[in-house]
């Protein structure tokens, strides 16, 4: 077989050591490759169909929801509606998770996503993605999501795709992280990257600098230290685009750090934005699957034991050896 033709089935049905039956994995996979497929199509001609601009409606999060949003996350729902083995959808845009299906069984799975992340760049084409994680369901849960309200590192795959110039979907299961590119003309992802593994230090830093007089000061402190230019490891370039998961895919295969601190509020508590279970634990599973690490500034993020489906906490994420400097920073106090 020739490099350029292995697709993303293909590879996910003959990939060992995955956490998951392959099985499993490939009907899961299968539906949000079509996902992607729907999304990129869309958004490629949105700004000529009417599809900018917001609802009108306000989200879960407190954010004005775009139509992207919207649309995107239905896309979700409707693909889903035959998902089996998926019983449970929980999504940035909605308070409550939905179910499918019948009761969710020992081989049940919940898929909790952010169907649109970076949606201030949709009216001006910029970067985009969906984010997604994979959990098992426990027998007997399905409407209490209590058996969910566990650590990341019980994930047992996560990945994203990238809406960029091309289309990219990222995934792992356990076995590395594997990286695919939509060709439009077949409409097929093809393997690019296999086992992707980041370089232990890159040269860019990736954070909203705007905030900085929100953030704790030992933030200041490490992007001082970043920016003094004394020599190559204190001379890095900032790079953000308002878009997680493509700030992230530069992190993964160049190197270096994105953080999203918390804010500190005036009682002195820190509060981050990225949300916990679709947003942090995917990216921070795809990162240590790489050999790259994730933190909140005090502990790795894959042990932070969420309260709610929609829990925020700051992230600092990225090459190790950039993680470990914030968090010897004490970037969160
Ligand atoms: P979403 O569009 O899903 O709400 O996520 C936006 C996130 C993330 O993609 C990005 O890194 C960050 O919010 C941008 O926020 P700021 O505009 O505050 O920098
Ligand atoms: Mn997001
Ligand atoms: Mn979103």
């Amino acid at each position: 077989m020739g490099s350029h033709n292995t697709t993303l089935l293909r590879h996910v049905l003959t990939r060992k050591g995955t956490t998951i039956p392959a099985g499993d994995l490939a009907l899961i996979l299968e539906r949000i490759e079509l996902i992607g497929k729907r999304i990129a199509r869309e958004l490629a001609r949105s700004s000529i169909r009417g599809g900018l601009g917001y609802t009108g409606e306000t989200n879960v999060q407190g954010e004005e929801v775009k139509k992207l949003d919207e649309w995107t996350n239905w896309v979700f729902l409707d693909t889903f509606e035959s998902g089996d083995p998926v019983c449970s959808l929980i999504s940035e845009e909605m308070e409550q998770a939905e179910h499918r299906g019948g009761q969710c069984q020992e081989n049940s799975y919940a898929v909790l996503y952010d169907p649109l992340d970076g949606s201030s760049n949709t009216d001006i084409n910029g970067s985009l993605g969906t984010i997604f994680s994979i959990r098992k369901r426990a027998p007997g849960h399905r409407e209490d999501v209590n058996d969910l309200m566990r650590p990341g590192s019980e994930q047992v795959a996560a990945g994203y795709i990238l809406y960029g110039p091309g289309t990219q979907l990222a995934y792992a299961a356990g076995a590395g992280v594997d990286i695919f590119t939509l060709d439009p003309a077949i409409g097929q992802f093809i393997l690019w990257k296999e086992n992707v593994r980041m370089p232990s230090r890159g040269k860019t830093y990736s954070v909203n600098q705007g905030n900085i007089t929100k953030f704790h000061p030992g933030v200041r402190k490490l992007i001082d230290h970043l920016t003094s230019r004394k020599d190559k490891s204190t001379s890095y370039s900032l790079r953000y685009t308002g878009a997680f998961v493509a700030d992230f895919h530069r992190c993964l295969l160049e190197g270096g750090l994105f953080m999203y601190p918390g804010e500190v509020t005036p009682d002195g508590k820190s509060k981050g934005k990225l949300r916990l279970m679709y947003e942090l634990n995917p990216m921070s599973y795809l990162v240590e699957q790489a050999g790259g690490k994730a933190s909140n500034g005090k502990k790795r993020l894959l042990d932070v034991v969420p309260a709610g489906l929609h829990d925020r906490q700051p992230i600092y994420i990225g090459s190790a050896e950039e993680v470990e400097l914030a968090e010897r920073m004490q970037v969160e106090g």
